[in-house]
């Protein structure tokens, strides 16, 4: 049976429209998850929905457990992740109020938990991280998008950076050089560890302002929260499509 994980981000803490049949607290070990999980059906899908940033919204991209979250989703019983992210856009593509399904990633963060494989190893392990994103899930993504008639990005270069606060105008014309396309705190570690426990994992991303430098003046909440309203509102389409399959 097919298991919809689905993380939600800063924009997205209630799945509307969930049946909720069960909500667990999970102890792994290694720490609390974000907060509890809620099981239950949504559109005729199997779903488990796991707020990132905790539920009310207070833990900041670098003290998220990530571990503890895809540790906890996997020992729910989730066979595949989509995560919804909040991001900034750097490219022409890119524009506030756009949701795009990235198909590659650069990891800028540091000092956060990023792996399983640490302690008590009978060998070392690497695991493939060419694709970072499963790309059967992505084209299911993809698919949906297009039956809900959302316009989404097909391909894209996730910059995960530290935070919490945002980029400098001098970064993200940085990162722009590196090749990437939109600017994330919540990307990595959280792919990587899907992939370690061979969980498929997709990312879908809305657009909420333009990286810094990138628009006149500042960027303001006022703005993030005005894109991220009309962009959760394709992701609540798409995710719809998705799950009556
Ligand atoms: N930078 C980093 N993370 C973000 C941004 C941004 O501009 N917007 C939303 N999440």
């Amino acid at each position: 049976m097919t298991v919809t994980a689905i993380i939600g981000g800063t924009g997205l803490t209630r799945l509307e429209g969930i049946e909720i049949t069960g909500s667990e607290r999970i102890a792994t070990p290694f720490g609390e998850p974000s907060s509890e999980l809620l099981q239950g059906r949504l559109h005729g899908g199997e779903v488990i929905f796991l707020a990132r940033h905790g539920n009310p919204h207070r833990t900041p991209p670098h003290r998220i457990n990530y571990r503890a979250n895809i540790w906890a989703l996997r020992a729910a019983g989730a066979t595949e992740v989509i995560a919804v992210a909040a991001v900034g856009g750097i490219t022409d593509a890119m524009s506030p109020g756009r949701v795009v399904i990235p198909d590659q990633l650069v990891d800028y963060t540091h000092s956060r938990a990023g792996t399983f494989f640490e302690d008590d190893l009978a060998e070392v392990v690497h695991i493939d991280f060419t694709e970072p994103y499963t790309a059967d899930l992505r084209q299911r993504l993809l698919a949906a998008a297009d039956r809900a008639k959302v316009a989404a990005v097909d391909g894209g270069t996730y910059g995960t950076t530290q935070g919490p606060r945002l980029e400098t105008a001098a970064e993200i014309r940085r990162m722009e050089r590196d090749g990437c396309d939109l600017v994330g705190m919540t990307g990595m570690p959280e792919a990587a560890l899907a992939r370690e426990l061979s969980l498929p994992y997709a990312c879908c991303a809305v657009v909420a302002n333009w990286g810094a430098g990138k628009s006149e003046g500042e960027i303001t909440m006022a703005e993030i929260e005005l894109h991220l309203g009309r962009g959760m509102t394709d992701v609540a389409q798409l995710l719809r499509a998705f799950l009556k399959g």
